[in-house]
């Protein structure tokens, strides 16, 4: 695997290359990164992977400064997987000058539930993902179905600025007892891990619910925050959705997936279950 830390070099790297597969990250990988990462290897016969902590996506106050960087135990992983390129920059070349351009997500995709919360986060993540995308000029770009709002907006972006790229998702991929894998649980103590997997399990229970026919998606959303709340978790919400386009559905809609976040402790976990 080569490394590259500068645009020039990635770029000199990705002109020898027929069909490119791209994965962007933010470094500290798991199995649910390498699985993105060997499903690449199926699209394009070179792979770029990604690391860059990005702090345009982040809040003043939010986990930037202490989000894990693990960059050799990173690079070992991806050399096992089978990457061929790595790109990872410092901040001075992805931002030599104050980014005064940005990639603005309409506001009903992005100013809605993590955007809500998190407000600018999603114009961070377009604006980066967009450079990445000009750097590397992939033909196919991969990202996971566990940030799912974040990969309808780049699908979308893809599609209404006209890139030559296609965007592919990956299914989430879990620890056994059902909690999605994240960066951010290495910020669990060994209680709240314990805890944690109740998440996926407030969300298996929604989705079983509207499985059996249970269609009034308010009470459900009240009754699964009322759970959380009892197992003192502080819920940011629990929505049912529309897959297409994560707006309200009408009761008979299908197509749905249920989303969340929900703090625990000072950790905020995302999950989300297609009906
Ligand atoms: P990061 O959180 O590092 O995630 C990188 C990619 O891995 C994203 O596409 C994310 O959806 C995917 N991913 C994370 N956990 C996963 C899991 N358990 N199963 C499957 N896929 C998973 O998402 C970002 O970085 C950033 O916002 C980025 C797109 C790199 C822009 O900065």
């Amino acid at each position: 695997m080569q490394v590259h830390d500068t645009i020039a070099a990635l770029r000199a790297a990705r002109k020898s290359a027929r069909r490119v597969a791209l994965v962007p990250t933010m470094g500290n990988l798991h199995e649910g990164h390498i699985a993105l990462m060997k499903q690449a290897r199926e699209h394009a016969d070179t792979v770029i992977a990604t690391i860059f902590v990005n702090r345009l996506q982040f809040r003043p106050g939010e986990d930037f400064d202490k989000y894990p960087r693990t960059f050799q135990a990173d690079c070992e992983k991806l050399k096992a997987a089978g990457v061929d390129h790595l790109f990872a920059p410092n901040e001075a070349e992805m931002y030599p000058e104050p980014q005064g351009y940005h990639v603005h997500p309409p506001a009903a995709q992005a100013d809605i539930l993590d955007g809500e919360f998190r407000p600018g986060h999603f114009v961070g993540v377009a604006t980066v993902v967009m450079k990445l995308f000009q750097i590397a000029q992939p033909d196919v770009a991969l990202f996971g179905k566990k940030d799912y709002q974040q990969l309808m907006i780049l699908r979308n972006m893809a599609r209404e600025l006209n890139l030559p790229i296609e965007v592919i998702a990956g299914e989430t991929i879990r620890a056994a007892d059902g909690l999605a894998l994240s960066s951010r649980n290495g910020y669990l103590s060994a209680k709240e891990r314990a805890e944690a997997p109740k998440l996926f399990e407030a969300l298996t229970k929604v989705i079983e619910k509207i499985r059996g026919g249970n269609h009034d998606f308010p009470q459900l959303e009240r009754d699964s925050i009322e759970f959380l709340r009892s197992r003192n978790w502080l819920p940011d919400y629990v929505a049912v959705r529309k897959k297409s386009d994560l707006q309200l559905p009408t009761a008979h809609e299908s197509g749905l997936v249920v989303l969340a976040a929900a703090r625990l402790g000072s950790t905020r976990l995302i999950d989300n279950l297609e009906v």
